[in-house]
């Protein structure tokens, strides 16, 4: 097994690369069948779901745009619960279906705002890509409609997720070795 050390903790592999695109393929198989003729805004949740939301959109076959956002919620290991939005919104998404790419849901805050967000901009429809979801955090009642991997409650890094801003660049995604 792979191990890789970033600052101060040891993670080992538990997501390889493969396992992961492959997931990523049938993601979007799903999406372009549930919106055959249809067009589509994506919506990316930065930073973390920049590679996520690169691979899926390159996998889509549809009339399609995306944008980003970029919030930050977290602060090492731990969610601070409060949200902060570094890039805001400047796109026109009324009437439009919106699909939100997130890479990880944990608390489900950050999307639960990202929600509201988009709520009040009258969008047409929203739905929801997650790449990974903590069921065992989750506390918002946010149906998730495209979810690749349930994990359980362990911190996690690399294909896009950091650790204190590290580790982002690995192909594969690695769980915290707990000592
Ligand atoms: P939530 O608002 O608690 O759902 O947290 C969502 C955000 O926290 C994600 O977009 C990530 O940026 C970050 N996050 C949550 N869990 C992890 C993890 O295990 N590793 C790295 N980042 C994480």
């Amino acid at each position: 097994m792979k191990e890789v050390q970033i600052l101060d903790k040891r993670f080992r592999e538990y997501i390889p690369e493969q396992v992961i695109q492959g997931r990523i393929n049938e993601l979007a198989s799903h999406i372009n069948r549930d919106f055959t003729g249809k067009e589509v805004v994506f919506v990316g949740i930065l930073n973390g779901a920049f590679m996520f939301a690169s691979d899926l959109f390159k996998k889509i076959d549809l009339k399609a745009q995306i944008t980003f956002i970029k919030l930050a919620s977290y602060t090492g290991t731990s969610s601070s619960g409060a949200i902060k939005e570094l890039i805001g919104w400047n796109e026109d998404l009324r009437n439009k279906s919106v699909i939100i790419i997130e890479d990880i849901v944990d608390t489900g805050v950050t999307l639960e705002h990202t929600v509201n967000n988009l709520i009040i901009r009258n969008v047409k429809e929203i739905r929801i890509a997650a790449l990974f979801l903590k069921p065992a955090a989750f506390t918002k009642n946010i149906h998730i409609d495209y979810i690749g991997f349930e994990i359980p409650n362990d911190f996690v890094v690399g294909y896009g997720l950091d650790y204190k801003g590290y580790g982002r660049n690995l192909p594969s995604v690695y769980s915290v070795i707990s000592k």
